[in-house]
């Protein structure tokens, strides 16, 4: 039975960006009660922006109560419980150690920052506050379903691991301009904003990396961010991979898939068909071996039961519902919630290396840090 909203805790949100993300957010904020029995009753406060005629055209859509076009007011807000981070890279680091501080909970998009030193500041103030990094495609459930196979055993032992996040973004002047292309908002370019997704969801299906050597690329003459990169990676579990991101993969809009082969089988998945994974199952008679279709929608695939019936598919919009859902049940449970921002810590030290190794040509070993 679901919870009566007499007894849930109002959390009032004050969500930071009302772009592209801001309306995913907004989303998923209206939508999470819907599909999750959780204990509070998220209440949309405040949407901030700089442009006030677009902030007044997404608050009226998505119902946000007020809106604001300083952050910094909002920090110290007592009717705000939440600060959602839906703003430009560099920004993400001052809001989120402020809003830390100021203990907020704290929701944050990826790249967590724009360097692993800024990274680690950045999950040092938060750990003590529940906190998320919007890595959603964790929680795709084909993803989530490759990651229990992979448990399994299924695949056995792993030999390679190849991801790529390829859109096109780059070779259209008219989208080749505003803070993606600038250094000073972005902190990097393909990297940062689509390689960390493969990175994110290699680390989480295969474990850590051990070592890279990378490539970076401008096309565009004069750009001061990576149109795009690539690394061919050793990972700590034997296998070796390749990783790359472009905004130069003309033809694909916003490809974002991977392939693991193993020694027992391989997963193959791609976001243009997201309800689907694909499994080849090696130890077979191999008279009845073949690649399956695996329409991962129930039953017994993550979240089925969180969604539709068997058979009925999901969007783009879903794995933001299930991130924000398993979140709140976490803060409920007290069990820790990935993406946190230690795992994202993670994701930019894959980043430092791969631009490191770009920058000197070498294979680059990455260490871990001591927590402090
Ligand atoms: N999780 C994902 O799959 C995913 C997808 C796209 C973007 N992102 C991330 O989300 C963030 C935002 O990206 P987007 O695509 O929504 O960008 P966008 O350009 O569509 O929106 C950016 C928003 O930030 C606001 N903004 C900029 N500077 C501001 C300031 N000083 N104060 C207040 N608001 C300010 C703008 O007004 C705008 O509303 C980025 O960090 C990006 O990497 C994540």
């Amino acid at each position: 039975m679901a919870k009566q909203s007499v007894s849930k805790k109002k959390l009032n949100i004050a969500m930071i960006g009302s772009g592209f993300m801001g309306k995913v957010h907004s989303n998923a904020f209206r939508q999470v009660g819907h599909f999750y029995d959780v204990d509070y009753d998220l209440q949309l406060r405040v949407v901030c922006g700089r442009d006030r005629v677009k902030l007044e055209a997404a608050a009226a859509q998505w119902g946000w109560e007020e809106t604001e076009t300083d952050w910094r007011k909002l920090i110290d807000r007592k009717d705000v419980e939440v600060i959602d981070i839906a703003v430009p890279n560099a920004l993400h680091a001052p809001i989120a150690i402020a809003a830390a501080e100021a203990g907020k909970i704290v929701l944050c998009e990826k790249p967590l920052a724009t360097s692993l030193e800024e990274a680690r500041r950045m999950a040092k103030a938060l750990r003590p506050v529940p906190h998320l990094v919007w890595f959603n495609y964790r929680r795709l459930p084909a993803i989530a379903y490759a990651k229990q196979l992979i448990e399994e055993g299924r695949t056995g032992q792993p030999y390679h691991y190849r991801a790529l996040y390829l859109n096109q973004s780059g070779n259209d002047p008219s989208k080749a301009s505003g803070w993606r292309y600038q250094r000073s908002a972005s902190g990097t370019g393909a990297a940062g904003d689509l390689l960390s997704h493969v990175i994110d969801t290699a680390l989480y299906l295969n474990g850590p990396i051990s070592e890279l050597t990378a490539v970076l690329h401008v096309f565009a003459a004069g750009r001061d961010v990576d149109d795009a990169a690539m690394a061919m990676v050793r990972f700590s579990n034997g296998s070796i991979g390749t990783i790359e991101a472009t905004r130069y993969g003309v033809g694909n809009p916003n490809l974002n898939s991977f392939e693991l082969n193993g020694s027992k089988g391989m997963l193959q998945f791609s976001l243009d068909d997201m309800n689907r994974l694909n499994f080849y199952d090696a130890t077979e008679r191999a008279n009845f071996r073949a690649r399956r279709n695996i329409l991962v929608t129930g039953p017994d695939h993550p979240y089925w039961k969180t969604f539709w019936k068997p058979g009925h598919t999901i969007g783009y919009e879903h794995p933001f519902i299930a991130t924000l859902g398993d979140f709140l049940q976490s803060m409920s449970s007290g069990e820790k919630f990935h993406v946190n921002a230690d795992d994202a810590v993670e994701v930019e030290r894959v980043l430092d290396a791969l631009a490191r190794s770009a920058a000197s040509g070498q294979w680059v070993k990455l260490t871990t840090d001591a927590k402090a």
